[in-house]
């Protein structure tokens, strides 16, 4: 379980009481209580308030606070409050960021800090160790919420701070200053660097910056801000050893590796803000979940904030209709979530957020749809703590990797079309729409569990990737690779001796060259051997390999272009198994038709068949198993059940045998009784 102080599905949001007259205090405890809020995230922009000056703190509002929690047996996420330092901390040069063109960001906003000033790091710090030692025995410490959403406003800083602390990064990586020059090529345009002072960051120049130089200030800004989160995380748990940490993360982020950072919190957490517009597709959520909860192997995550209703960042921000909030946290839950919070409790009244939703609208009072259906959602959560600590089972990989992302995404590239998560996504959406549980998981994972591991645009290998993904289809696993795989090693230099290096013998082909389509040219597939229920045609775009076949066999070829006949996809026995290559980029029904075939050749299974916008998910416990039906649909459905079952719903309460109806937008948890 995520805090032993609360062995509950954790439920409430920010809360920011210092934005209210402290005797509104009372009534939102009241509020709370009747809402099913059990843990309350505060403090995350207080610096300003607990810090009147560099000599002075002011606790005493955070003591009654606190206080005031625990007499009404509400836990708090206290944050170290160090998103958004005060204006007086901002005085000294060195704290606020500056751009690629070296302009300074002034304060007035939030979260506009260097990573690498020392003073801000010096201050934060001492606050962070004088807010634990004042709250490490306070009953009402349920967890530390570090910071708040790393990178979100300010994702590079470009100052001299920076510069030097790049040196003493690359210093630290690479020894020598000839080593550097090596890793970034920079006998390339005379970028040759005889001295470590010479080395600056990526700011902004003439044209095209050194890509591996930008891929190793992206690593180095990761890495900065990972620091200044480790500074604040020994501290805590020095003196707390045994209260959970977090950071609340932002699902699909790029700035920021999470996989490097989730080796270091507690838990993992996550802001998730879908677009409720018509629109919208559930596996935008469902795919940064399962990323989410793929982040530390499968432990379950907390959805830390979500909004009640509408956003306020957005050009248009359009309600959440009625049912919508809680489909959605449910999602949240099926994906691996012990904990649904919000941001926020109270509707801001001032301040740039007064438009966005909160769990109390600006009505003040109990007397909303939403604080209805957030009150309705704490009591049903409430019943369902049984599902705490249970896990998702997958047999589908998809591995996701943030310097891959990074490099294959630099300004020059074949085609500026070319976006990794797209390409991700034509993977993932099927799979989605199958119903068939995916982990999205590091490169360097353990993939011995898996029957299908699927790794889009694998742009850069890394050391160490090949061999895990030989040894895995060498034992018998089935691995999918797309267009521009193995081009780049981690310096994002090419590969010598053609493409797709490291990965030729896996695969068992070349590619000769590579076209990248302009947006409006297409060109065709069509499949040698028939696959059940698919047409042998498909339409695809994007890009086109020309690829040679060294013992893979084709299973598809391009039939227009001076690559007509040429090899579309293939798919090369290895060992015991299998590896596909994807040369192109075919329409979103060859993806269905193809991956439902693998699945189908590999024996992975849906927990549950059901019908289109309806999204079936299990949970295990040991024994116990909890089926997730969410109905996304805006109309009622009917989902056949195995027929010598009864199972309990356990929101609605009710049992079940033979057939499961859902209104529009409701959601069951069914178990078998
Ligand atoms: C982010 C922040 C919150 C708030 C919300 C608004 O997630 O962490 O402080 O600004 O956005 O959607
Ligand atoms: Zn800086």
């Amino acid at each position: 379980m995520i805090s032993s102080k609360l062995p509950k599905i954790l439920y409430g949001g920010d809360y920011n009481p210092e934005q209210w007259p402290e005797n509104l205090w009372l009534e939102d405890m009241k509020l709370m209580k009747q809402a099913g809020v059990n843990l309350v995230s505060i403090g995350i922009f207080s610096w300003a308030l607990l810090q009147p000056n560099e000599e002075t703190y002011n606790f005493e509002w955070l003591d009654r606070l606190l206080n005031l929690l625990a007499e009404n047996h509400i836990y708090a996420d206290l944050a170290t409050a160090t998103a958004a330092q005060p204006a007086w901390l901002s005085q000294y040069s060195d704290v606020l960021p500056v751009d690629v063109k070296v302009n300074k960001i002034s304060y007035g906003s939030r979260q506009s800090y260097c990573p690498n000033s020392p003073t801000y790091r010096r201050l934060g710090q001492q606050l962070v160790r004088s807010l634990a030692e004042r709250y490490k025995n306070h009953s009402a410490l349920a967890m530390w919420h570090i910071n708040n959403e790393y990178a979100c406003h300010i994702q590079s800083c470009y100052c001299e701070n920076c510069a030097q602390a790049f040196r003493s990064w690359l210093q630290k990586k690479y020894e020598t200053v000839e080593k550097v020059n090596e890793a970034w090529g920079t006998n390339f345009w005379s970028q040759h660097y005889y001295d470590w002072s010479e080395i600056i960051p990526p700011r902004a120049t003439s044209t095209f910056p050194n890509p591996s130089q930008v891929l190793d200030y992206r690593r180095f800004m990761s890495d900065s801000l990972l620091d200044c989160y480790l500074g604040e995380y020994g501290i805590l748990k020095s003196i707390t050893p045994d209260i959970p940490v977090t950071t609340n993360f932002m699902g699909d982020f790029k700035p920021l590796n999470y996989f490097e950072w989730a080796k270091h919190i507690d838990v993992v957490s996550w802001d998730s803000y879908p677009n409720p517009e018509p629109n919208y597709h559930p596996s935008w959520a469902a795919f940064n979940h399962d990323l989410m909860r793929g982040l530390k192997k499968g432990q379950p995550f907390i959805l830390m904030e979500q909004a009640t209703n509408n956003v306020n960042w957005r050009p248009t921000n359009t309600n959440k209709r009625p049912g919508v909030m809680p489909l959605w946290s449910y999602q949240a839950m099926a994906h691996g979530a012990d904990g649904i919070m919000f941001f926020q409790w109270r509707q801001s009244l001032k301040g740039a957020e007064k438009f966005h939703s909160a769990m109390i609208t600006h009505t003040g009072d109990d007397q909303s749809r939403v604080y209805r259906e957030v009150s309705k959602l704490g009591a049903e959560l409430g019943s369902l703590n049984e599902i705490i600590d249970s896990r998702v089972p997958s047999e589908v990989a998809i591995l996701f990797d943030y310097e891959n992302w990074w490099a294959v995404e630099y300004d020059q590239r074949p085609s500026e079309n070319l976006k990794y998560l797209e390409q991700i996504r034509n993977f993932y959406n099927p799979l989605f729409a199958l119903n068939i549980p995916v982990d999205i998981l590091p490169v360097d994972a353990d993939l011995t569990r898996y029957k299908l591991v699927i790794a889009p645009l694998l742009y850069m290998v890394k050391p160490g990737v090949k061999e895990n993904l030989e040894n895995y289809v060498a034992n018998g696993g089935t691995f999918i690779t797309t267009f521009f795989s193995g081009i780049v090693d981690e310096t994002d230099g090419v590969f010598p001796g053609g493409y797709p290096g490291p990965l030729a013998a896996l695969l068992g082909i070349s590619i000769e060259e590579f076209d990248a389509l302009e947006p409006h040219l297409e060109n065709n597939i069509e499949l040698i051997e028939k696959i059940e229920e698919a047409e042998s045609q498909y339409r695809c775009e994007l890009w086109c390999d020309v690829v040679k076949l060294h013992g893979a066999k084709g299973l598809a070829n391009f039939t227009q272009d001076y690559y007509a006949g040429y090899p579309a996809l293939t798919e090369n026995h290895f060992g015991k198994g299998k590896a596909y290559y994807l040369a192109t980029q075919p329409d979103q029904s060859f993806f269905k038709k193809f991956i439902k075939h693998l699945c189908q050749l590999n024996q992975i299974k849906t927990p549950l068949e059901a019908p289109a916008g309806v999204e079936v998910l299990a949970r295990n416990q040991c024994e116990q198993a909890f089926l997730f039906v969410l109905n996304h649909n805006q109309y009622p459905v009917s989902v056949a059940l195995p027929v010598s079952l009864q199972y309990q719903n356990l929101i609605s309460k009710k049992t079940i045998t033979g057939q499961l109806t859902l209104e529009a937008k409701e959601a069951a948890i069914l178990c078998n009784s």
